[in-house]
């Protein structure tokens, strides 16, 4: 297993080219499931879970060629098991699953199962999907679904959640008559996903707010797009800028994806503009200590979570961070408090001092946001910090290790 070894104290200088966003991309490449032709979707980041889903959707009957620029077909859909052994190894295989019960009538997915951050039901996509009309059981660990032919609905979710939005979006599409999805999530990826499923020929309205309405249509057509920028990357970046008391060019992303983070960084002392293509990011004389609470979008984002703790562990106040997205997503603390942050977790807050100086230290990495926040600490911590596990890192961060030392951070990759 690869690990990461840094040296902290270097202050971080120059451009980093965002990727495309991987929570953007992983329901767009599901979404080719519901049309035969070739679809073309530019912008593909290179990452783990993308191979991942390409697998996935090969092993249905799709043909995929190329990396950054992929060509997809699902002319055919030969096979409508998801299997758990690659759904363990990413959870959102689940995207597959309104795809094919609106295409093929028929899907068998495993269940995802929990993860580190928390249980991660989806008994939310599959009420929704009852709704549509569908036959749903559960066996044996995977879920069956069967429909001659969706019918639209009215569909209120207990949780505006993400994948749960994308999954009925990408069921209703397809069926007869109209859909509503209420409480439905409005993230950037949400918007980006009903935009190529528009470009489909699919009638959509209202997403990127609580309420999207889906005018069912018969068959949809190939399409060609791309994928939006890592909202989540460009943060982690904008956050190491702070940190490491250098400027950073953040090229490729879209600022409105990030307003709730610009805002905090901006309190903590940071300047932010925008520029031609991205923003200018640059630390403050200090670190001001703030308070973050997670929210779905547009609140503060839980995937920036354990980067903006990474952040406070070197404030000159205290910081309360609350979680209230997932139960368990403090997963990075020890690790941080083996760096020598001072953290106290009492529920679902964690209460964070700022000390003067990390201290390098063996780590490891827990999941994907956990190990970018480890990175983070490691590049302002006295010493080295070797990171392990870091195939959590290669899931969601295009050569992490390649874009920090461009920007003069001392990190190597040890196979
Ligand atoms: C998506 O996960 C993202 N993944 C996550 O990013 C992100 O953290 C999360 O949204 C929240 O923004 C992808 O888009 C592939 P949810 P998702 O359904 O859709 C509960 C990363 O690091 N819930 O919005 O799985 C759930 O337990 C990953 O890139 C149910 O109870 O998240 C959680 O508490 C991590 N029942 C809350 O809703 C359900 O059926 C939000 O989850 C579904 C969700």
């Amino acid at each position: 297993m690869d690990k990461i070894v840094i040296q902290g104290g270097k202050p971080l200088f120059g451009d980093v080219q965002i990727s495309g966003a991987k929570n953007a991309a992983l329901p767009v490449l599901a979404a080719a499931l519901l049309t035969g032709g070739t679809n073309t979707f530019h912008n593909i980041p290179d990452l783990m879970d993308i191979k991942t889903i390409k697998k996935l959707l090969c092993s249905m009957g799709a043909q995929i060629e190329g990396d950054e620029t992929i060509q997809i077909n699902v002319d055919k859909i030969i096979n409508h098991t998801a299997s758990y052994d690659l759904v363990k190894t990413m959870r959102a295989s689940i995207l597959v699953l309104g795809p094919l019960v609106a295409r093929a009538g028929v899907a068998r997915v495993s269940l995802p199962g929990g993860c580190a951050i928390g249980a991660r039901p989806v008994n939310l996509h599959i009420k929704a999907l009852q709704e549509l009309g569908a036959h749903v059981e559960l066996k044996s660990g995977y879920i069956e679904a069967k429909a001659k032919k969706l019918k639209g609905a009215d569909i209120y979710f207990d949780l505006p959640t993400v994948t749960g939005t994308e999954n009925i979006m990408m069921a209703a599409v397809l069926a007869e008559g109209t859909t509503v999805l209420n409480n439905a999530a409005c993230e950037p990826e949400v918007v980006s996903l009903a935009d190529v499923l528009k470009g489909m020929g699919a009638k959509i309205s209202g997403a990127g707010t609580d309420t999207i309405t889906i005018k069912g249509v018969t068959s949809l057509k190939p399409t060609e797009a791309t994928i939006i920028p890592d909202r989540i990357e460009a943060g982690t970046f904008m956050i190491a800028a702070g940190m490491t008391h250098g400027e950073i060019n953040v090229i490729g992303c879209n600022p409105h994806h990030l307003e709730a983070l610009i805002n905090k960084l901006r309190d903590t002392g940071m300047k932010i503009s925008s520029i031609k293509g991205g923003m200018k990011v640059s630390s403050g004389k200090k670190i001001n200590s703030v308070d973050v609470k997670t929210l779905p979008y547009p609140g503060f984002p839980t995937d920036l979570q354990a980067q903006m703790m990474a952040y406070m562990t070197i404030s000159g106040g205290l910081s309360v961070i609350s979680e209230t997205v997932f139960e368990n997503r403090f997963m990075h603390v020890s690790e941080l408090l083996r760096m020598g942050a001072d953290i106290v977790i009492q529920g679902g807050n964690a209460i964070v001092r700022g000390v003067p100086m990390l201290h390098g230290a063996q780590t490891m990495a827990t999941d994907l946001r956990a190990s970018a926040s480890l990175v983070l600490a490691a590049l302002v911590a006295e010493g080295t910090t070797e990171i392990s596990r870091v195939y959590h890192i290669d899931r969601g961060y295009q050569t992490i290790e390649k874009k920090f030392s461009a920007l003069g951070a001392d990190i190597k990759r040890i196979k």
